[in-house]
């Protein structure tokens, strides 16, 4: 395609010019027939060819007006191609459970009223919330009734969201982890909001320096398993920072983004249960089935439900009808529980694997992160984490640095590699570790 406009671009196909058939130039160039159909249909609705009346197609008389660069919004450029991926935060996709999956959204599109083909409602379909609030008080420990649930595409839409609510009732300052997921901070940014950061230790979040932070109106945590260090909020912590939330009239923002995933005892519950009046839970679908669906939820106080559905409104892209309700009747049929049961079973031998492999093969290298999660941290003994990544890019491994998670004025000097296990397909996973290894030695 990017030849044929390079070729009318140039002049070498001039305008008016007649073009073979599609079923002689597929011949010549030995692509399928509707491979050129579609690249001639392409072209004509971009304006550098024309359908002429009866048959055939000429190269059209004004594509020099064209302007030069003039074509079709293209995707992102690929990233590079990487013949492993360890990155941290992707599940393994290929173990998406399409059929149970497909059986969900046939018995949706079978069975849904009229009605729910219509436009969405930005609260989100109360099957889904329903079926979210259920599951999350049984799994989470979640205090959640349906009506305190907001269905949002994505973890990432719930923090904009929820942003911008703060942003209306006055905060202008929210306290995050030093190391977080890289996109959060441009989020509040954006918001206009000023993060403020908190240290992290092996206790995760140090959430006592709050009190000396007088203008901190929220505080964002991912207290189940800290993203990307691994450590779980300290128990007094976690009663602390609710304290600080009642003393402070603030909110905590509870990212749960892999709390399913704990592999040594059962899961921790989630802060929401400790006080629902001053904790905004943001769950997500990303981890536990696919980032591709944008499936996600909040839980807020009642306070907020009004304002978050408000922000959303009508305008904003909402998670489409099919895809909630497939996920409702997914997680009621027991489908949800099963998968998440069978990938936690995968990923806790694969992160045994990986510690037992790293032990044998790099044994200076340290592997931090309680067992639990998609993802540990490697503090090698001589190599920074930058190092680490330019070897890697060498092994054509997919991983990253700490460094890519630090927020600018930590003052922490930890590095490292972040390295998720749980990317790579069964069959690639084994070649994936490998990889690993030679940019550890
Ligand atoms: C710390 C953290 N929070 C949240 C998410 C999920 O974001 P989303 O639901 O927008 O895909 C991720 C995904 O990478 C994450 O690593």
């Amino acid at each position: 395609m990017d030849a044929f406009r390079e070729a009318i671009r140039t002049g070498r196909l001039a305008p008016g010019s007649r073009l073979p058939p599609s079923r002689v130039l597929a011949t010549d160039l030995g692509l399928g027939r509707n491979t050129v159909v579609r690249v001639y249909s392409e072209l004509i609705n971009e304006g550098w060819l024309t359908a002429l009346h009866g048959s055939g197609t000429e190269v059209s008389r004004r594509s020099s007006e064209l302007p030069s660069g003039w074509s079709r919004p293209r995707p992102p450029a690929a990233r590079p191609r990487w013949v492993h991926d360890l990155r941290p935060g992707f599940p393994d996709l290929s173990s998406f459970p399409r059929d149970e999956w497909v059986r969900a959204v046939k018995r949706t599109v079978t069975t849904s009223p009229f009605e729910a083909f219509g436009y969405i409602d930005p609260h989100g379909r109360g099957e889904l919330r329903d079926a979210v609030a259920r599951y999350l008080a049984r799994a989470r420990g979640v205090h959640a009734h349906a009506d305190n649930v907001i269905v949002c595409s994505g973890a990432a839409q719930g923090l904009r969201l929820v942003a911008a609510v703060l942003v209306n009732a006055g905060v202008t300052k929210v306290a995050i982890e030093e190391f977080c997921l890289h996109t959060q901070r441009p989020a509040l940014l954006k918001a206009g909001i000023e993060p403020v950061l908190l240290p992290v230790d092996a206790d995760g979040a140090d959430t006592s320096v709050l009190d000396d932070m007088p203008d901190v109106g929220a505080v964002l945590l991912t207290p189940s398993h800290q993203f990307p260090l691994g450590v779980a909020l300290q128990s007094d912590r976690r009663a602390a920072v609710v304290d600080w939330a009642r003393r402070r009239g603030a909110l905590i923002i509870e990212d749960d983004y892999d709390g399913e995933f704990r592999y040594d005892r059962s899961p921790v519950g989630a802060l929401q249960g400790l006080d629902h009046d001053r904790v905004i839970y943001m769950g997500t679908a990303s981890k536990s089935l696919a980032p591709g669906l944008r499936l996600g939820w909040l839980v807020v106080p009642d306070r907020l439900v009004g304002p978050i559905v408000a922000e959303k409104g009508w305008a904003e892209d909402s998670v489409g009808f099919v895809n909630q309700l497939a996920m409702a009747d997914f997680i009621d049929s027991g489908a949800y529980d099963r998968h998440i049961r069978a990938m936690r079973t995968r990923y806790r031998r694969r992160r045994e694997q990986l510690i037992e492999t790293v032990n044998r093969q790099s044994p200076a290298t340290r592997i931090v992160g309680m067992s639990a999660g998609l993802q540990v941290l490697l503090e090698h003994p001589s190599r920074t984490g930058a190092e680490l990544v330019r070897r890697a890019t060498r092994e054509q491994l997919a991983v990253e640095s700490l460094d890519f998670f630090r927020n600018p004025d930590s003052t922490s000097d930890r590095d490292g590699l972040v390295v998720g296990f749980a990317a790579p397909s069964p069959s690639a996973w084994t070649g994936s570790l490998d990889a690993l290894i030679r940019t550890l030695r």
